[in-house]
């Protein structure tokens, strides 16, 4: 059965659409065809936060609400989801929603340009956890930016937005709005196009091999945030895209007896927990990527499909020895990641295949692991140098070591000479400044707007260092580094 129209709930209203185009932007629609403007667009690009949205999707667990970019979110993967937007905010009697309430009170808007963003990264934090401590907050608003009220009074008003109520129409409406979309959902596969572009929805993992099995050439599209740019920033259009966001069963992470397996489709926000819970270093790593909007969109599966030398969930997923399962029909291979990536832009993706689950092995017994991020900014902001490491202590002596590092090479890539230096050595300070002295056989990094040549590698070589420090108990200080 297939379909040939979207369906999708816009704030308290059933909206059909047929004529879309593979690369309209949920953005667009909203303030160009359902004049709803006080959705804002700033930077187009999933960095500013002012054009964020809710996005209701019924999930295994419930309805789950989460705060994207609808600049960078294309239309047709609305289709059987809940779309909020600022207006909806608005009580039955038109009073201020809690939330904006809080916003008005503690003088957290000045020229208002960023404030309906705010007020919709607020209203997803406020829905979870109504009174949410300052370290959520600024998680939060990782992916907001004001350039003049200053945060401090929005993260007043944010303390505060639990004391001005915490239940609204769309809490106390949840059971309906989840019979709602329950009813939208056909099974069936969904072909929209407009122009020469099209937009298929496969109805299911098997379906979306059958599709690309008959159009290999098709671009598939997970979270789009790297995928809506190329539409925003670099003007291209998509022929023909195969949206998965909706595919529940990309979505799985399970635990086997060896290892923890994750659904290409799993989101950064949904993989932290379980993630963090399996190896703790990877928690504040995670807390690095992005902001919360493109953390709820973004993917595994995307990170690691789209090859980047600067994504930085291959890094650390390598020291942990992942491998990929990739598919193609119903033959699927398995092979470890490092080998996933073989040159600039080029990855072993064949014809119609795609990328299915990652595989990540439990920790080795006697293992310690690290995960670092460096970058000009602390949040929102892409890698300078990404690093990843599992090093195994037998006796006090290191019997394995895997190093990967991001934003040294044209790929993401294992340090083989350092990883060389490392084996079989006592495991002292020593041997970690060998495998410093190493790093330059294995790598030859460019210089680039994010760091010269001789940055990253200084840095690189100094993350072995801090690995070493921290393993001993002792803080990095720049002294020891220097
Ligand atoms: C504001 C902003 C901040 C960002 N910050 C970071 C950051 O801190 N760290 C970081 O690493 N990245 C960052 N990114 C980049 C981006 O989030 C990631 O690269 C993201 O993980 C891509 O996943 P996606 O699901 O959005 O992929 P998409 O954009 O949907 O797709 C990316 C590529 O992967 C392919 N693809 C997707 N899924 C599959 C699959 N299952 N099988 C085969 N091919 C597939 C697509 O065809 C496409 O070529 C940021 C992006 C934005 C917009
Ligand atoms: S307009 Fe800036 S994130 Fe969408
Ligand atoms: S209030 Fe002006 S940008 Fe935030």
């Amino acid at each position: 059965m297939t379909r040939t129209e979207i369906r999708f709930l816009l704030n308290d209203r059933i909206v059909t659409r047929a004529e879309i185009a593979a690369h309209d932007m949920v953005l667009d629609y909203l303030r160009l065809d359902q004049r709803l403007r006080g959705t804002k667009e700033g930077c187009a690009e999933g960095d500013c936060g002012a054009c964020t949205v809710l996005v209701g999707r019924l999930a295994p667990e419930g309805l789950v609400y989460e705060p994207v970019n609808a600049c960078i979110r294309p239309l047709a993967t609305l289709d059987g989801c809940h779309v909020v937007t600022i207006e909806h905010l608005r009580g039955h009697d038109g009073a201020l929603h809690p939330v904006q309430r809080a916003m008005v009170e503690h003088h957290a808007s000045q020229c208002g340009f960023c404030t309906p963003g705010f007020v919709m990264a607020l209203y997803a934090l406020w829905m979870q956890t109504p009174h949410p401590t300052e370290p959520q907050i600024e998680r939060a608003l990782q992916g907001n930016l004001c350039r003049c009220t200053g945060y401090a009074p929005i993260i007043r008003a944010a303390l505060a937005m639990g004391d001005h109520g915490t239940s609204d129409p769309l809490l106390e409406e949840r059971a309906k709005v989840t019979a709602k979309l329950h009813a939208l959902r056909d099974g069936a596969r969904v072909d929209v196009s407009k122009g020469d572009s099209r937009a298929i929805l496969p109805a299911s993992a098997d379906d979306l091999a059958e599709v690309l099995a008959e159009h290999p050439q098709a671009r598939i599209v997970a979270g789009a945030t790297d995928v809506g740019l190329w539409v925003t920033k670099f003007l291209r259009d998509l022929p023909l895209a195969v949206m998965i966001a909706h595919l529940d069963e990309l979505r799985v992470i399970s635990e086997r007896d060896d290892a923890l397996q994750i659904g290409a489709m799993v989101s950064y926000t949904q993989a932290h927990g379980p993630l963090a819970r399996a190896f703790p270093h990877m928690a504040s790593y995670w807390d690095r990527i992005a902001g919360w909007q493109v953390r709820a969109m973004g993917t595994l599966g995307g990170n690691i499909a789209n090859g980047s030398p600067i994504g930085d969930t291959p890094p650390p997923l390598i020291a942990l020895g992942a491998r990929l399962v990739l598919r193609r029909k119903d033959e699927r291979r398995v092979l470890p990641l490092e080998d996933f990536f073989m040159d600039y832009g080029k990855q072993d993706l064949r014809a119609g295949e795609f990328v299915e689950s990652i595989l990540l092995p439990k920790p080795a017994p006697n293992t310690r692991h690290a995960a670092y991020k460096l970058s000009k900014r602390r949040d929102e902001d892409i890698s300078a140098v990404a690093a990843g490491f599992a090093v195994t202590i037998e006796d006090n002596i290191i019997t394995a070591a895997r190093l990967a590092f991001g934003g040294m090479a044209a790929t993401p890539k294992r340090a083989a000479q350092a990883e060389a230096a490392l084996t079989g050595q006592p495991f002292t300070e020593a041997s970690f400044r060998h495998a410093m002295a190493a790093l330059p056989e294995d790598f030859t990094p460019l210089s680039d707007m994010r760091a010269s040549a001789a940055y990253r590698m200084r840095a690189a070589q100094n993350l072995l260092l801090r690995f070493w420090l921290e393993a001993e108990g002792q803080p990095a200080s720049l002294e020891d580094v220097a």
